[in-house]
C-alpha cells in the first residue's frame, strides 16, 4: 500500500533520502484512475526505483462552465488500485496546499502550440496544465516522468517546457490503453450513457480508416482535407459534436501541403480528434508513418 503525503514538505523530507542513491519517477494524474493510468505506473516502475502518483484535480487546467466541480474524486478507490501496481507514494494534496493564493500571479504559457486543437476551445487549458506540471515537477523533482500518449497535444506541451526550463527529467511516452472495442480508456468515459458507450469505439474505428487511407496513398488522389471531411461527416453523423479532425506532423506542426507526400523517404504523421458525446468530450489519436 502507497504512503499518502497530502503536504509538499513532508513530501519533500520523505523523497530526499532517496534521491542520491535511487531513481524516482512521477506519474502526475487527476485521479479516477483507470487502466490507462495503471499502466503507466508499471512503465514507471521499469524505469525507476521509488514511484510517486500524484492525484491532483487541477482547478486552473478548467476552464469556466467545465466540469471541475462534477470531476470524479475517488481517493480510497484510487489508493486500492495503485496497490495492485506497487506504487510507492501517492501525492494527494488539497487546493490550498498547492495555490496558496488563486489566480496565480505566475503564469507558465507554452505559446503557439497551445492555441491549436485542444487550445482553440480550452484557451487557458495549457497554461494551467503547464503550471501545475511544473510545479509537481520542483515538488518530486524526478529523474523521469510518464505522460500518455492519449493526451498528445499535452505531451508535446510537456516535452517543450522541459526543453526551454531546462527540467533534469526524461519523459517517457505510454501508449494508449483501450477498451476491448477500442475506445481509449478515459475517466470522462463514464458520462456515457449506456447507448453512447455503444457509440463511442467508432471515434478509433474512423482514426483506423483514414490512416488506412494516408498509407494507400489516397491523400495524394483527394488530398488529407477531402478524406478528414468525410470522415468528420460520418463521426457526424453518428451522433458526435466534432470538436476538430486534423492531421499533423508528429511534431504538431501543420502540413506544407494538403496533399503533397513528402519529397524524401516517409513521413510520421499524427491524427487527432476531439468530439463531444452528450456529456463527455473524448479525445483520441493516432500515429501514422506515410511514404
Ligand atoms: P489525467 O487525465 O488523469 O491523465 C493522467 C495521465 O494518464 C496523462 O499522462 C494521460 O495522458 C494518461 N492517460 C489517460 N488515459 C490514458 C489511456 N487510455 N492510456 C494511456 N495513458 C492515459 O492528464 C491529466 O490527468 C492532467 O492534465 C495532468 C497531467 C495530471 C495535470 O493536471
Amino acid at each position: 500500500m502507497p504512503i499518502i503525503h497530502h503536504h509538499i514538505a513532508s513530501l519533500r523530507d520523505t523523497l530526499k533520502h532517496y534521491r542520491s542513491q535511487q531513481r524516482i519517477a512521477l506519474v502526475p494524474t487527476m485521479g479516477n484512475l483507470h487502466d490507462g493510468h495503471l499502466a503507466l505506473v508499471t512503465l514507471a516502475k521499469q524505469h525507476a526505483d521509488i514511484v510517486v502518483v500524484s492525484i491532483f484535480v487541477n482547478p486552473t487546467q478548467f476552464g469556466v462552465g467545465e466540469d471541475f466541480n462534477s470531476y470524479p474524486r475517488m481517493l480510497e478507490a484510487d489508493v486500492a488500485k495503485l496497490t495492485t501496481v506497487g506504487t510507492d507514494y501517492v501525492f494527494a494534496p488539497t487546493s490550498d496546499e498547492m495555490y496558496p493564493i488563486l489566480p496565480l500571479p505566475t503564469s507558465i504559457h507554452a505559446g503557439a502550440i497551445t492555441t491549436q486543437l485542444c487550445g482553440q476551445t480550452r484557451p487557458t487549458h495549457f497554461d494551467g496544465v503547464g503550471i501545475v506540471v511544473s510545479k509537481l515537477f520542483n515538488i518530486v523533482q524526478p529523474n523521469v516522468a510518464i505522460f500518455g500518449q492519449k493526451d498528445y497535444q499535452q505531451l508535446a506541451i510537456i516535452k517543450q517546457l522541459v526543453r526551454d526550463l531546462s527540467y533534469p527529467i526524461d519523459i517517457i511516452t505510454a501508449p494508449i490503453v483501450r477498451a476491448t472495442d477500442g475506445l481509449a480508456l478515459s475517466s470522462r468515459n463514464q458520462y456515457l450513457s449506456p447507448e453512447e458507450r455503444n457509440i463511442a469505439p467508432l471515434l478509433q474505428q474512423e482514426l483506423q480508416r483514414l490512416a488506412q487511407q494516408f498509407t494507400a496513398s489516397q491523400h495524394t488522389q483527394k488530398g488529407f482535407e477531402a478524406l478528414i471531411v468525410e470522415a468528420s461527416k460520418r463521426i457526424t453523423a453518428a451522433g458526435f459534436i466534432v470538436d476538430y479532425l486534423e492531421v499533423k506532423t508528429a511534431e504538431l506542426e501543420a502540413l506544407n501541403s494538403k496533399s503533397a507526400k513528402p519529397t524524401t523517404g516517409s513521413q510520421d504523421l499524427i491524427i487527432v480528434v476531439a468530439a463531444w458525446l452528450g456529456r463527455a468530450r473524448l479525445l483520441d489519436n493516432l500515429l501514422v508513418t506515410i511514404y
